[in-house]
């Protein structure tokens, strides 16, 4: 398994706030001071939108005026600007207009009210919505995100409607701003800003939402900083107050997931309480939410936090990650059950007992399984306790010599391929499965101790099955572009996936099945454990490939009438079991899939005497270069 830190990762994540920041946004505010009194005062928002130029000042770079363009920085502390505000940039401005002097006018303001913010601090600037043709818009914008890579810049993205006028399409053409249009121009924008981090999505659910719902869920795998509800796609309810659609409320208590900040705009004189009402009601909806799961609570730390996988068998788990996994709810029950199902089938009350071999056992939980196995089905066990880790050895022999049960066991410490058995064992119960089912080299070890299986015996897990999707997750990737290297996109990450968008259901990729008839050691070096799978996925909205999530299904013990399993794979997922993360399987680079589109991709497990390594590759849309060849960036030591 797989949930922990692998050395040289970074420590575990803080514990994300549960607060969701609620901001008013003002087509105009007069005077700020008193603005950010009512809006934090008397509205209880958190912070405000604010027009970073004067409305009226109409700015003409050729004829320079005397007034200022903007409000004196005096009028708030550093410490406001930098809480409190967020800037907007003035409507007027059309970065790809036709006509020449107002562009140029544009380029002009637009710098010098980025560098206005950059001098406030503001944490964001929120772009206007960006045309499907809006390439110097790009430009301009990447350029303000290299100088000021502290300022989040958010792009206003009406999720269906166009924008409401001209005034506000700063892009120029508005076909593209609605629906998968609206999606088609942002990734349009986001390509040619190079995935920035600090580039992010205002969506704004305007009065109508998509039909498809799918359209929904693909925002989710975007950087969505903020959700934005105008006041007039609000309904009044009898007492007069605004209430939104039950549509809107589900749309959105499913991006509320992703905590971005929540966002009313409208006039000030919305309703007889201001923006008050809208942000009372949305602190409401918030507080609506339900309370997170045990699990849920146990995973939120890791959301989106890439962990290095485990080098099963170089690193010792340490004490605290044993006992995270002994706490799985799921896991060690289904185990239990596999070998009850299994001694009930092969073997008979009051017979001779079975030898039951737990390889890698650790500090025992599936050792303590078999033992309960064994009393519910009144067959008797000679049980061995295989561990490598020596700080797990203390832990068996401190439960042998104080449990009860355990002095039908023995503790075998020790590597189980190199294990010289006394007796050969009926059964090998073992877990050794990763993120991916065989990334954590189970099958390596368990070809190893089949030299100890008899004839006939078996094995639980008798079968693992990777799983892999393509993923659009432009979180991930920038955590992955993050470390600036090619060794990196070569790697693959234990990581609980957050903000991100699985494009379509996900397909089987290599198959292990336990044991083999193999038995000599000669029979057990020619298994091959290398695989090659080459999948094809129709993927129906289209979107942005950033690479791949990866899920395993196992079969832990299947009679012909009951089946036990474990997983991960999403329709077969196994609820409340939180032992292991997906895997991220990244691509050098992203990729546009176009809507209707197909993903091909081929996947290799490598194996050589001493290591295990995996080599992926696109090969439609477009091909890409086939990423970790010979294992150069990322391998697994046998
Ligand atoms: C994922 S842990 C599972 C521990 C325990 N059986 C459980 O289910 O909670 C895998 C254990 O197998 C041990 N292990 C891995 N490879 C091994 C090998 N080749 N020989 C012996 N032990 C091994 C590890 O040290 C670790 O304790």
């Amino acid at each position: 398994a797989t949930l922990h830190s692998a050395p040289g990762t970074a420590a575990r994540p803080e514990m994300p706030s549960r607060n969701i920041e609620i901001g008013v946004s003002t087509p105009t505010v007069a005077d700020l001071k008193k603005h950010l009194a009512l809006a934090t005062d008397q509205w209880q928002a958190n912070f405000c939108v604010v027009p970073l130029a004067h409305p009226r000042y109409w700015r003409d770079h050729r004829r320079p005026r005397a007034e200022q363009f903007t409000r004196s920085d005096l009028v708030l502390d550093s410490n406001a600007w930098c809480r409190l505000v967020v800037g907007k940039l003035s409507p007027w401005i059309r970065l790809d207009s036709a006509d020449e002097a107002l562009r140029k006018q544009s380029e002009a303001a637009f710098k010098q009210e980025v560098a206005w913010a950059a001098h406030l601090n503001v944490p964001a600037v929120m772009l206007p919505p960006v045309g499907s043709d809006a390439v110097n818009y790009a430009h301009c914008v990447n350029q303000a995100l290299l100088s000021a890579p502290h300022i989040q810049f958010w792009v206003r993205v009406p999720i269906t409607h166009p924008p409401q006028s001209t005034a506000e399409a700063a892009g120029g053409d508005e076909d593209g701003s609605s629906g998968t249009g609206a999606w088609a121009s942002w990734n349009r924008l986001r390509c040619l800003c190079e995935h920035a981090p600090n580039l992010g999505v205002s969506l704004e659910l305007g009065a109508d939402l998509p039909d498809d719902e799918a359209e929904l869920e693909r925002w989710l795998g975007e950087p969505l900083r903020a959700v934005v509800t105008p006041a007039v796609a609000y309904l009044t309810n009898k007492r007069g107050y605004p209430t939104l659609s039950r549509r809107h409320q589900a749309a959105l208590a499913r991006l509320l997931q992703h905590k971005p900040r929540l966002l009313v705009s409208g006039r000030a004189d919305a309703h007889s309480e201001g923006l008050g009402a809208h942000v009372q009601y949305l602190r409401y909806l918030v507080s609506q939410r339900l309370a997170p799961s045990q699990q849920e609570r146990y995973e939120a730390p890791y959301y989106d936090f890439l962990q290095a996988p485990l080098q099963p068998l170089q690193d010792n788990l340490e004490s605290q990650t044993y006992e995270t996994f002994e706490k799985d709810p799921v896991k060690y029950e289904r185990y239990e059950r596999a070998v009850y199902l299994y001694l009930c089938q092969r073997h008979q009350p009051g017979g001779e007992p079975a030898v039951v071999m737990v390889v890698g056992a650790g500090r025992g939980p599936l050792v303590a399984a078999t033992l309960r196995a064994s009393a519910a089905s009144g067959r008797r066990v000679r049980a061995f306790a295989v561990e490598k880790n020596p700080n797990a050895v203390v832990t068996l022999r401190g439960r042998c010599a104080t449990e009860a049960g355990w002095d039908a066991v023995t503790v075998v410490p020790g590597d189980m391929r190199e294990w010289e058995a006394p007796v050969l064992a009926d059964l090998l119960v073992s877990e050794l499965l990763g993120s991916w089912g065989d990334n954590e080299l189970s099958p390596e070890c368990l070809d190893g101790a089949q030299r100890y299986l008899k004839p006939g015996g078996a094995s639980i897990p008798t079968d693992y099955t990777s799983y892999v999707a393509p993923l659009s997750s432009s979180r991930l990737w920038n955590e992955v572009k993050h470390f600036k290297d090619l060794a990196h996109f070569e790697t693959q990450y234990v990581v609980k996936v957050h903000n991100a968008y699985p494009m379509c259901a996900p397909q089987p990729c290599f198959v292990f099945t336990h044991p083999s008839d193999a038995r000599t050691v000669a029979e057990i070096g020619a298994i091959d454990n290398s695989r090659v799978a080459q999948l094809s996925f129709d993927v129906p909205l289209g979107g942005e490939l950033h690479g791949f999530i990866g899920y395993f299904h196992s079969t832990l013990w299947d009679d012909g009438s009951e089946a036990v399993h474990i997983s991960t794979e999403p329709s077969t997922e196994s609820v409340g079991m939180f032992s292991w993360f997906p895997l991220f399987i990244p691509l050098r680079t992203p990729v546009l899939v176009p809507e209707g589109g197909r993903v091909e991709a081929a996947f290799w497990r490598n194996a050589s005497r001493h290591r295990v390594w995996y080599e992926w590759a696109l090969t439609e849309p477009q091909p890409s270069p086939i990423h970790n060849p010979n294992g150069r960036s990322y391998h697994i030591g046998l």
